[in-house]
Order: structure tokens, then sequence, then C-alpha cells
């Protein structure tokens, strides 16, 4: 029996993110490859490190519940959108996947701190601050996309975009 037993909605919550996290880091990887087809290496690049960093936030939640003697399960993956008219939409879904995920993450937060399960509570404030960081991110994106206006931007905008967008030091 671990010291301090997981609360039950506290632990179906983290289970479902944890696969929730999985799930993002496999439409990133989507829109890594769409990108690195269309010639955007730069933009193929960033995502193809973000799917990394979502598969970081899985590995926290999983090492977080195996401290604590839990499972968590992996499930099936959704398939990704794999296909985009334009950089723009792809970079909108991207920007709305984040805000999703912020919901979500809040609502383990609440789910935890409702039930008194403080150290999901205390796990689940790093993923706060963190989706700070990546709904910025994507925000920024979005803009510097529609700030792109002609071919030759859009190429400057694409071999500077994983440095532009990392300044935050991840
Ligand atoms: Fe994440
Ligand atoms: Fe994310």
């Amino acid at each position: 029996m671990p010291k301090i037993a997981i609360k039950p909605a506290t632990l179906a919550a983290l289970k479902a993110q944890y696969n929730d996290e999985l799930n993002n880091a496999h439409a990133y990887e989507a829109l890594a490859i769409w990108c690195k087809k269309k010639n955007l290496k730069g933009f193929g690049s960033y995502f193809h490190k973000q799917s990394g960093e979502e598969r970081e936030h899985a590995e926290k939640i999983a090492e977080h519940l195996l401290d604590r003697g839990e499972t968590p399960e992996t499930g099936a993956l959704a398939a990704p959108k794999t296909e985009f008219s334009s950089v723009m939409e792809l970079a909108k879904l991207a920007q709305s996947m984040e805000g999703v995920t912020t919901a979500k993450i809040n609502t383990v937060y609440e789910t935890a701190t409702k039930e008194g399960d403080y150290p999901a509570a205390l796990l689940m404030q790093w993923f706060i601050n963190e989706q700070v960081e990546e709904e910025a991110s994507m925000d920024e994106m979005v803009d510097l996309i529609g700030g792109a206006t002609c071919a030759g931007s859009m190429t400057s905008l694409d071999r500077h975009i994983v440095k532009i967008l990392s300044k935050g030091g991840e």
C-alpha cells in the first residue's frame, strides 16, 4: 500500500491525461511530416521537437503513477489529421490543440484539489505553467505565419522558427 494513496477520480483523470499527452505527441508528429513534405524543414523540426516534449509530458505522468503504485495504461491512439490546405491551417490546429490541453490540465488540477490529492495537484501545477508557454508559442506562430505574406518571408520564417520559438529555453 503506498503511503499516499491516490484518490479515485484523480487516478482516472491522470490516466486519461497520460493518453492525451501521447495523442498530442502523435498529432505533432503528423504536423512535422506534413511540413517536411512541403519542404518547410524548420517547421518540421519544430513540430518533431514538440512531439518529443509531449512524450516527456506523458512520461512525467507515468512516473508519478508508478511512484504511487499505479499502472499507467497505454491505450489506443487516435489517428491525427494529416492533410492541410496551408501552414496557417496547420498552425491553427496546433493552437487549438494546446487550448484543449490547457482546459484538460485545469480539470485534472481541479479534480485533484477537490479530492485533496496534493501530490497530483502539485504535479499539475508544473503542467499549468507549461501550458502558458505552449499556448504563447502557438499564438506567436500563428501571428508570424499571418505576417509572412510572400514566399520569401515564409522561407525566412521557416529557417528561423525553431530559434524564435525556443527563446524561453525549451
Ligand atoms: Fe503536453
Ligand atoms: Fe503541448
